[in-house]
């Protein structure tokens, strides 16, 4: 017998897959996905990463059919992380127009032109001998203030190589609005900055530590954010907003969704999340072993940082998730 009191029956918009997704609220199209991407001096070929399976660490030939092959399937952007062959204690390479990140953003906008948002990295930790994301005072701190005046002609080596949007991932006070009149002062005024507003020190940063041949020693706690706080991320974005950030972040994702749906509700910008090397590494271990459906969690996965509120997801699952995107829709 039916019961005909029950007059809501939300298994009716469940029924077939077509129904259902005529009711998803969220989607996850290829333009919304960023690609993180790492490219190191002196590779002839690229360079897999143990801890990262399917990432790999890019020559300046495979990175570039990496960006092609960005545009062929309609990314949003495409963020460039560089390893330099030499370290030293400023992280001297970051700003040299001919180190490794500045060429590698010259070839990238040679081989797509404005068909995709170049983004560029901008932090000493890959340049430095120390693995900081700035430079230490001489009793070992970083020194904030120091660090601004390296970000700002940085930003400007990385604008002159031609990135369309920078995202400082240091967590200095003050980075986006030094970054900002550096940029406006050397007649960059187009060029936007993806501000990491709110960036977590977390334990799931572990495997970009590999990506990068991290010379860190001790952690980053005395300039990335503590994972006990919330309240402290919508301060951090007023900050980056009063700075003049274009778009703004918070990192890592999946621990921080609380998070970015405080940020989501709040800001004026578009904002990103990022689902970090550690979040990958978690879904790729455990579908190695048979434990996850691959597919299904790296979707779900993604899926969820886009419900939460975040405009854009970077994700070094984007080339997977656009194919996917495709094939269902
Ligand atoms: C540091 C930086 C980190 C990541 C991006 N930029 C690591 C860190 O803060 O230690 C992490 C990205 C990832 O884990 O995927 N500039």
């Amino acid at each position: 017998m039916p019961r005909y009191d029950l007059v809501s029956r939300p298994r009716r918009l469940r029924t077939t897959p077509a129904v259902r997704r005529l009711a998803a609220q969220t989607r996850v199209h290829p333009s919304d996905l960023i690609l993180p991407v790492f490219v190191r001096e002196g590779l002839a070929e690229p360079a897999p990463l143990g801890s990262m399976p399917g990432v790999v660490q890019h020559s300046m030939d495979s990175l570039r059919r990496a960006a092609a092959e960005a545009v062929a399937k309609g990314l949003g952007g495409f963020m460039i992380f560089g390893v330099p062959a030499e370290r030293d204690p400023e992280g001297s390479a970051g700003c040299d127009p001919e180190g490794i990140l500045n060429r590698a953003l010259r070839a990238v906008r040679a081989e797509v032109g404005d068909d995709l948002v170049v983004m560029a990295d901008l932090c000493l930790d890959e340049f430095t001998d120390h693995g900081h994301c700035g430079v230490l005072a001489e009793d070992g701190t970083v020194d904030n203030d120091a660090t601004l005046e390296i970000y700002g002609r940085m930003a400007v080596a990385q604008a002159e190589a031609g990135a369309h949007v920078l995202g400082p991932s240091g967590m200095m006070d003050g980075q986006v609005g030094v970054i900002r009149s550096a940029l406006d002062e050397a007649g960059h005024p187009d060029v936007a900055v993806l501000a990491y507003s709110a960036k977590y020190s977390s334990a799931f940063y572990g495997p970009f530590r590999e990506a990068v041949d991290s010379q860190l020693q001790g952690d980053r706690r005395s300039y990335q954010m503590d994972p006990a706080n919330r309240r402290e991320a919508l301060h951090e974005l007023q900050l980056d907003l009063d700075e003049g950030a274009d778009m703004v972040m918070v990192k890592p994702a999946m621990s921080y969704l609380d998070i970015l749906r405080d940020v989501a509700e709040v800001s004026p910008v578009p904002v990103s999340a990022y689902q970090i090397s550690g979040e990958y590494a978690m879904i790729e271990a455990a579908a190695a072993n048979g434990w996850i459906d691959r597919r299904a969690a790296i979707q779900e996965s993604v899926l969820s940082i886009r419900r939460a509120g975040a405009d854009s997801v970077l994700t070094y699952f984007a080339v997977e998730l656009a194919d996917w995107f495709r094939e269902e829709n």
